[in-house]
């Protein structure tokens, strides 16, 4: 009686912690699947985005298939790294999924093709998610969408484990790699908001297995794990085989070190610097006083010898001895000169008044040119040729679509507000100019408006005219409302709303959770 009431609690424990935490995949072993082939599309993303063509995969914990024939071939052609021999493959994909797979790496492979250890490593994480023979091992289906009566349901979102250091070796195989026709780095491109700067392994792979992004079919958690976390876990995290960037892979060369830091030649560290004061090879001090003992000698020299001669001077000067040639040639060019600006000097102060009129005269001439003196201020005059390509082209532009718009500009400064810095959850510590402040913008915002419905009386058109009648309005020139009018500014990052300004939310992201307000929305949009 006892040991029945024993088994029925049980049952009913057991029954119970199923009913709470629904095991999508019960079973965590090598040669084990977590889903296998397509089930049509997510029905969680709607809209028209590249994400919700593609199809996801069925729930499926079942061992993995034998893979032969041209399956086996195509799985050879994209995965190469899961290919184990002709007899010995073992899989979790089928072929539809082999087809969508090599689909979807190809814009990506596009991008890191710079560097092929890199578009491997990358081709191979993608691949172990899919097909690895193993993949209960590390991949926990977290949610499914229900299909058809008879049919699996669809996998939407799965939890993936990785061994950190794999992760890690994966994204620094590929951090560097470039897009040289846009000057940025190719993980720019698959980091989100985050940018090349601010990415690392996490947000990387989060970036790929978020569906907000328009290009992951469904939601992907990626955890990665130091090896002392895996230890008594189900979950054994993926740590497959990986090339470093600075490895050359079958045929093809290394990356070059532009797109791979690890495959920069070293620079020796040059040697630290002698910090005493040296000149040459000498020690510094002693080179000085030996400097200013040399000059100190010569002067000394110098000045006695000039005593002396000029003694000497002074007892053998002689007035009748007869003056060298050098000395007559100066003395009569001399003496030429100063009797040349003497007759002139005694005509001038002769004519003072013919003089004057006549220099006054001379100079008028010169300068009357001045007259028809015109300056350029037109900035189109001064800098571009009548004739040049760009002139020609504006005028043409002005003639048929009418002159560029031209902006007014309200520049609003706040010299008495410190900087401050601000901690974004998103994107870091940041600082701010103390014009970004909270209660600043709301004045703005409401001198904004304020411009924005001004009305004044016009005379001549009989009525009240206001912005919309000459505003910018390149949506809407013919009949413009006053909210066509293009205004650039902070606040429309917030539709010009003051209720949207002052929102604020909490938001948790890896485990933090804080405040988030108009300033990470900035940073977010700004990004
Ligand atoms: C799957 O796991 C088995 C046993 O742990 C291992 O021998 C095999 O190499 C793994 N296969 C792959 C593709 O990781
Ligand atoms: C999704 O599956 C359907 C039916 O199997 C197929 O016709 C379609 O091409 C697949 N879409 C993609 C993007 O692979
Ligand atoms: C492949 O495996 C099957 C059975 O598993 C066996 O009969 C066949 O001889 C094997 N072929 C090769 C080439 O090993
Ligand atoms: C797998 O996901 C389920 C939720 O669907 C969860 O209850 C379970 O703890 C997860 N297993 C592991 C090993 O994380
Ligand atoms: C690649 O770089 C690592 C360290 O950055 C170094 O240990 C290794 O020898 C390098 N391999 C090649 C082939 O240069
Ligand atoms: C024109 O604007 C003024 C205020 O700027 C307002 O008092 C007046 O009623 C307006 N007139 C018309 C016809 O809208
Ligand atoms: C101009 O726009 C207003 C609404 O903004 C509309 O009622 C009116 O019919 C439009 N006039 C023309 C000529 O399109
Ligand atoms: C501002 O935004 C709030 C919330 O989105 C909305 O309810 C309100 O109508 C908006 N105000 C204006 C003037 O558009
Ligand atoms: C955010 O969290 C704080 C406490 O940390 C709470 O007082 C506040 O109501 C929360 N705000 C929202 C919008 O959930």
């Amino acid at each position: 009686m006892a040991e029945a009431s024993l088994r029925g609690w049980l049952l009913w424990v057991l029954l119970l912690r199923v009913a709470r935490a629904q095991l999508y995949t019960p079973v965590h072993q090598p040669g084990y699947c977590a889903f296998y082939d397509e089930c049509g599309k997510n029905p969680e993303l709607s809209g028209g985005s590249l994400a919700s063509l593609s199809n996801v995969s069925c729930l499926s914990n079942t061992p993995a298939r034998h893979v032969t024939g041209d399956h086996l071939a195509l799985l050879r052609r994209v995965c190469p790294r899961l290919y184990t021999g002709p007899n010995t493959t073992y899989a979790c994909c089928s072929r539809k999924q082999l087809v969508s797979l090599e689909n979807s790496l190809a814009v990506t492979k596009a991008l890191l093709t710079r560097c092929p250890a890199c578009s491997d490593n990358f081709v191979s994480l993608h691949c172990h998610n899919t097909c690895s023979p193993n993949q209960s091992t590390f991949i926990n289906v977290t949610r499914v969408a229900a299909r058809g009566d008879g049919q699996p349901p669809a996998v939407v979102a799965y939890e993936a484990f990785y061994q950190r250091s794999f992760a890690e070796q994966t994204y620094d195989s590929c951090s560097r790699v470039r897009i040289p026709a846009a000057a940025t780095l190719a993980v720019g491109a698959m980091c989100g908001v985050y940018g090349s700067a601010l990415c690392n392994a996490q947000r990387w792979l989060n970036y790929q297995g978020d569906t907000g992004n328009g290009l992951a079919p469904l939601d992907i958690t990626f955890h990665l794990w130091d090896p002392s976390q895996a230890a008594g876990s189900v979950m054994q995290p993926l740590d497959a085989e990986l090339t470093p960037c600075n490895q050359s892979l079958g045929g093809t060369t290394a990356c070059s070190c532009q797109d791979c830091a690890a495959s920069c030649p070293t620079i020796a560290q040059p040697e630290a610097l002698d910090a005493t004061f040296r000149l040459g090879r000498m020690a510094g001090g002693q080179a000085l006083v030996i400097i200013l003992c040399s000059v100190l000698a010569v002067l000394t020299a110098f000045l006695v010898r000039m005593r002396l001669t000029s003694r000497d001077r002074d007892r053998a000067w002689d007035p009748k001895a007869s003056p060298s040639l050098s000395n007559q040639l100066s003395l009569s060019t001399h003496t030429f000169l100063s009797s040349c600006f003497e007759g002139w000097g005694t005509w001038v102060a002769s004519w003072p008044l013919t003089v004057l009129l006549v220099s006054t005269a001379v100079v008028a001439a010169l300068a009357g040119g001045l007259a028809f003196m015109k300056l350029t201020t037109d900035p189109v005059e001064l800098w571009s040729a009548p004739n040049s390509q760009a002139r020609r082209e504006k005028t043409f532009h002005d003639q048929h679509f009418g002159p560029f718009f031209r902006t007014n500009q309200v520049i609003l400064t706040a010299p008495t507000r410190p900087s401050y810095s601000y901690d974004s959850l998103l994107l870091g510590p940041k600082k701010f100019s103390g014009v970004l402040d909270t209660d600043l913008l709301q004045e703005l915002l409401g001198l904004q408006e304020k411009l924005r419905h001004l009305q004044v009386w016009s005379p001549e058109e009989q009525r009240n005219v206001s912005l919309r009648d000459f505003c910018y309005a390149p949506l809407n020139p013919h009949n413009t409302s006053l909210s066509d009018c293009c205004i650039n500014s902070l606040l429309q990052y917030f539709q010009s709303n003051h209720t949207r300004l002052l929102l604020t939310a909490n938001q948790t992201l890896t485990g933090q959770t804080s405040r988030v307000d108009w300033r990470d929305h900035f940073l977010y949009c700004a990004k």
